[in-house]
């Protein structure tokens, strides 16, 4: 039993308090109140509805904390986590159960405002909650650790970037295993320096971060140490994005731009190769004419024979060079007509195969019986097969097979030449440059490179594409696509191979 003199004082303590309270049944209804004068007009409360009195609503209220009690017994405190950046303003912040003397349950409620102290902490959590959102809605990552190395904050770009979880991160990594070798100590390093953005700021630093995979992840990073208010450290902070996309976009951009480059330079070689061909011709043809003459006019002796033969002979490899950028240039006009191509790849063959670089060497055909027309230049065929027939035999050293196949595309509008053969075959790296003008890995005076540039030329002018592929090894394939023509050649649709 508690004294007179005691319930008074603790009546007065209540006073003291300072805050609303309310007491009121399971059903609530006011029993006693303190402090809530001002809320109801003086009239008094007991008896009625909380709800009724203080919010005028004919129900309780929706997160009303008394009615938590009633369910668990146990005190309970508004639940105002969720939504902290609403307005709504607070009130009912608490419910406790008492018993009073007959055992019967009554409930008090405290505060119907905020007092100042609760509506600082109400701000702080505000003004935290919308730190919290601004760095997890921040597209660059957010990393933040204390001196230990102890991430602190890790938000979901970072997570995103380095595929460790938010609660990975926050549970267990510690800062130094983020960045790649001794980043993070190097960073500090930076930070503390006054060469990098000024003292406690690093700004635009690129750097290497581990991704969950181990995938080192380049980034460019703005780092700043945290002080407190002593102008102590007490951590770092780091924005930073991932530069990997814009690394590959700048690659490319690189490699165009180089592949410009290339063909400007290719194309005003042209030009420069075309104008010396043509100045060349003609000299040329006077060499080779007068040589023969005096070959056939004059009782020569043998020496001198020799040699005179010997001039013919590099004439004509001067002729066949100047012939080649001519055709490298496109200096020479086309004659295009329907044309069968087995028959093409057959008068080709029967011009080389008594050479004495194929004299080692099997050629096995397996030409389509009925192949469609393509309209194309005859001569310019000829010389693309043979270029691609010859440099196979180069490649082999005179010494395997050569393969020719011809078939109709399945979508019947292409016709596919392959050839084949079983020598060294060609690098990866080779690969990329072999329609290249001058790529050549043949030795000096041996090859000019523009074998297989003029035969991309050429295809490409008749609407074809020319694809190589090589293990090295186990030797190489070309593959020429034609488009195939309506044209007919006297006639006949379809020509049959002999
Ligand atoms: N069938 C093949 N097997 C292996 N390498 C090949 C083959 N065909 C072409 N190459 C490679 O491609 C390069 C370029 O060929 P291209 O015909 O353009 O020039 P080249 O044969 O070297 O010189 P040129 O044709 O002027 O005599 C060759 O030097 C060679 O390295
Ligand atoms: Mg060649």
């Amino acid at each position: 039993m508690r004294t007179d003199k005691e319930r008074n004082l603790l009546l007065k303590a209540l006073d003291a308090f300072k805050r609303k309270i309310v007491v009121i049944s399971k059903d609530f209804r006011i029993l006693a109140s303190a402090g809530v004068d001002a809320l109801i007009d003086g009239e008094s409360p007991s008896g009625k509805c909380c709800h009724q009195v203080f919010y005028n609503r004919p129900e309780p209220c929706d997160n009303c904390p008394a009615k938590k009690v009633g369910l668990t017994g146990k005190p309970s405190l508004r639940d105002i986590s969720s939504g902290a950046l609403s307005k709504q303003k607070r009130s009912c912040l608490y419910a406790y159960p008492i018993l009073d003397e007959d055992g019967q349950e009554v409930l008090t409620i405290f505060n119907f405002e905020l007092p100042a102290l609760e509506g600082l902490e109400e701000e702080l959590r505000r003004a935290n909650s919308f730190l919290y959102n601004l760095l997890q809605s921040a597209c660059d990552g957010v990393i933040a650790a204390d001196l230990t190395g102890k991430i602190i904050i890790f938000n979901d770009a970072a997570a995103e970037v380095t595929g460790h979880s938010v609660e990975a991160a926050l549970d267990h990594l510690n800062i130094r295993s983020i960045y790649e070798g001794d980043g993070a100590r190097e960073v500090m390093r930076h930070l503390r320096s006054d060469e990098y953005g000024g003292k406690g700021k690093l700004k635009k630093y690129r750097i290497k971060a581990i991704g969950k995979n181990g995938e080192r992840i380049p980034i460019s990073l703005y780092a700043s140490i945290i002080y407190d208010e002593q102008g102590k450290e007490v951590g770092s902070i780091g924005f930073f994005h991932d530069l990997r996309e814009r690394i590959h976009i700048q690659q490319k951009l690189e490699k165009t731009q180089l592949q410009l480059i290339q063909s400007e330079k290719m194309a005003s070689l042209g030009k420069l190769s075309a104008g010396v061909a043509h100045q060349l011709n003609n000299p040329l043809g006077g060499i080779t004419l007068y040589t023969k003459l005096m070959l056939e006019d004059y009782d020569l002796e043998k020496n001198a024979k020799e040699d005179l033969y010997r001039i013919l002979k590099d004439a004509q490899r001067c002729r066949d060079t100047v012939k080649e950028l001519l055709e490298f240039a496109r200096q020479t006009r086309q004659f295009m007509k329907p044309l069968n191509i087995n028959k093409s790849i057959d008068r080709t063959l029967f011009l080389i195969e008594n050479q004495t670089l194929f004299h080692n060497i099997t050629l096995k055909k397996k030409m389509a019986p009925f192949i469609p027309l393509v309209l194309a230049d005859a001569q310019q065929m000829g010389h693309v097969f043979m270029n691609i027939i010859i440099n196979a035999a180069q490649a082999m050293d005179g010494n395997g097979t050569i393969s020719i196949s011809t078939r109709e595309s399945a979508t019947k509008d292409r016709v596919i030449i392959e050839f084949s053969d079983t020598g060294p075959g060609i690098s990866a790296e080779d690969l990329e440059h072999i329609f290249e003008p001058f790529f050549t890995t043949k030795e000096e005076g041996k090859g000019t490179g523009l074998g297989l540039s003029v035969v991309y030329g050429i295809v490409e002018n008749h609407g074809g594409t020319i694809t190589a592929r090589s293990v090295p090894g186990r030797g190489s394939t070309f593959i020429i696509e034609l488009p195939i023509t309506r044209e007919t050649e006297k006639g006949a649709e379809y020509a049959e191979h002999a």
